[in-house]
């Protein structure tokens, strides 16, 4: 059923999960002690991992997400297939609204939420971002 939707293996959902679990123990959270852990994988199967990096000027703390997502832009990628996010939540954690933007920007079609006890939930780009602002609106001014 999520490979249907996805165009992905189960295997390859369920390495990159298994990346941002592995990235998320990398954390820097000294002050709101929650860990996040992203990855993203990229057109050609590489993958970045990011953790959430906090600052002690609280509003410069970067998330997982941006951090993998700047990661592999900063090598040169620009085309995705998805990105997973795991943290400790209730339910599948879902990425801050500055990320969906960035995931936005990017077209990143699929994005795994996972929370440590397993729960998974995949969306579209579409889903979690409708009526989004993007590059349309301001090219070719
Ligand atoms: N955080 C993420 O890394 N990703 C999200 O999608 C939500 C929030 C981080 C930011 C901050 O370091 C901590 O989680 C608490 O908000």
């Amino acid at each position: 059923m999520i490979e249907k939707e996805t165009h992905m293996t189960e295997q390859e959902i369920q390495n990159l999960i298994d990346r941002a679990i592995v990235a998320r123990e990398k954390t820097y959270s000294p002050y709101s002690h929650f860990g996040v852990g992203a990855a993203i994988l990229c057109e050609d199967g590489t993958i970045y991992e990011g953790c959430n990096i906090e600052n002690a000027s609280y509003g410069l703390s970067n998330c997982a997400e941006r951090t993998a997502i700047f990661k592999a832009v900063s090598e040169g990628h620009t085309n995705f297939k998805a990105l997973a996010v795991v943290a400790d939540t209730e339910g599948p954690c879902a990425p801050c609204g500055a990320c969906r933007q960035v995931m936005g920007e990017f077209n990143i079609p699929i994005i795994i939420m996972r929370n440590m006890k397993g729960n998974i939930k995949v969306v579209s780009i579409e889903a979690l971002l409708p009526f989004s602002f993007s590059s349309n609106d301001v090219i070719d001014r």
